[in-house]
């Protein structure tokens, strides 16, 4: 099948613990539960955009062990296409997650992300130049992600990339990219050493609660956020990245990609886990409709 998104990213196990409050130095705390659920940024909006019914391949890598053939397994129960996904003599990368009342904290160990190199990248090439657009994030070697970008471009693919989490990035990596999604945090490092009127056109900002921006011939347009009953929100920047990317797929102006995106992260949060709660297609335009009664 021909890929209309491809996504060259982390593929991990989270293992989520849910507590009242969070152990002082020192201290033993008994939680309330304890769950492993598929996560990865990039799996994650992989997942997202195949849900929305478009063709989606992953190119990303794997341990051998048994949370690397889970995953693997659960990429393709979600209609993601892994024949770009190598299990790799190593351990699967994992997100140690404590939710409490007070937020939410993660420890990324990024395990067999890290072989996800500008090598593999290359070749795995004829998967991202055959796309209409690559996702990209930051849980892989940067190396990797300049690579896929300078691949895209050389094609003509669109390229997203989802700066988390953030680091610091290199111009050359930025003028490959035709869109930044990065949150109120993320963007503050963006932003540090450049005008924000070099990126502007590029940049759409997601606020959480309060949120997105992206600007338009130069002006800010601000999306409010939905409100719903937020359940956990890990995972809802990834699904607003893949919701962004499956709606400009489809065909979507920026700006209804934006409002696309912004359903889609809006009805993830309202189930525990970073991708059950990922709507389909019919579930967002009925949501979008609610909203217009
Ligand atoms: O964006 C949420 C994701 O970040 C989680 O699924 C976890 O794996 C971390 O990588
Ligand atoms: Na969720």
């Amino acid at each position: 099948d021909t890929p209309r998104i491809v996504v060259v990213g982390s593929i991990n196990m989270d293992l989520v613990t849910t507590t009242e409050t969070i152990p002082k130095k020192g201290e033993t705390l008994i939680g309330e539960k304890f769950q492993m659920n598929p996560g990865g940024k990039g799996a994650n909006q992989a997942v997202a955009a195949a849900r929305l019914g478009v063709p989606v391949h992953m190119i990303g890598c794997v341990g051998d062990d048994s949370f690397g053939k889970d995953l693997v397994q659960h990429l393709i129960e979600n209609g993601v296409n892994t024949s770009n996904v190598e299990p790799v003599t190593y351990i699967t990368g994992t997100a140690t997650i404590i939710v409490s009342n007070q937020d939410n904290r993660i420890i990324v160990t990024p395990g067999a992300n890290n072989y996800v190199t500008a090598d593999f990248v290359e070749k795995n090439r004829e998967v991202i130049a055959n796309s209409d657009i690559l996702i990209l994030q930051l849980e892989v070697p940067l190396e990797a992600v300049q690579k896929a970008a300078k691949i895209a471009k050389e094609n003509d693919v669109l390229v997203i990339l989802n700066p988390a989490p953030i680091r610091e990035l290199p111009d050359s990596l930025i003028e490959l990219v035709d869109y930044i999604t990065p949150n109120e945090h993320e963007v503050q490092l963006l932003l540090k050493n450049r005008n924000i009127d070099e990126i502007k056109n590029k940049l759409i900002l997601t606020q959480g609660s309060r949120g997105v921006v992206f600007y338009k011939n130069e002006k800010e347009v601000h999306l409010p956020a939905h409100s719903i009953k937020v359940v956990d929100t890990t995972g809802a920047g990834d699904s607003f990245n893949g919701g962004l990317a499956a709606a400009l797929s489809k065909g979507l102006s920026i700006e209804e990609a934006c409002r696309f995106g912004n359903a889609v992260a809006a009805l993830s949060t309202t189930k525990m886990g970073a991708q059950t709660g990922m709507p389909t297609e019919a579930e967002v335009n009925q949501f979008l409709k609610s909203l217009e009664q």
